[in-house]
């Protein structure tokens, strides 16, 4: 793994020459492409971290300021470290009418973490959504990035027993 990527129990060293390679080599530093650029970064990272906003706010010329409406703007943009796990339960209507309430406490319980929180070893990351889009299929879990129509705790106990085996 790079040097600059997040690993556990630690916040990643912010590589430069990484930010290069999107801001200008992917992106061609165009300001237009910024939010994109921050969705990168966030996706290497986890999060987006100050050095970061500061650096891309130097290298496209733009307000720091106006770096951190966009990044609070948007909920899928993070200014704190996420875990390296990201599990996502749906607590829209249709989804705690099928009892992701229930899944919501169960899980908090087991990683001894608040709804929105992360573990102390940076492993996970819960986090509740409202309405995934899937409401049929209810309750949806998004786990890493992986919708799981129709969950159940088990299958939400199988995640955490995984990863704890890592
Ligand atoms: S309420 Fe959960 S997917 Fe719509």
């Amino acid at each position: 793994m790079p040097e600059s990527e997040a690993t556990c129990c630690q916040e990643p060293e912010v590589d430069f020459v990484v930010l290069d390679r999107i801001i200008r080599d992917e992106f061609g530093g165009r300001r237009e492409a910024m939010i994109m650029m921050m969705q990168t970064i966030q996706r290497r990272y986890r999060y987006l971290p100050e050095p970061a906003l500061y650096y891309l706010s130097q290298v496209l010329g733009v307000p720091i300021t106006k770096i951190y409406e966009v990044a609070t703007f948007y909920a899928s943009f993070s200014l704190v470290p996420k875990g390296k796990h990201l599990l996502h339960v749906c607590t829209g209507t249709a989804c705690h009418l099928k009892g992701s309430g229930g899944m919501v406490r169960h899980v908090a319980a087991k990683l001894g973490i608040a709804p929105g929180a992360t573990t102390p070893d940076m492993k996970f990351t819960l986090e509740t959504v409202n309405c995934l889009g899937a409401c049929a299929v209810s309750p949806v879990v998004v786990f890493d990035d992986k919708y799981y129509p129709q969950a159940t705790v088990g299958q939400l106990n199988e995640f955490i027993e995984k990863v704890n085996a890592e």
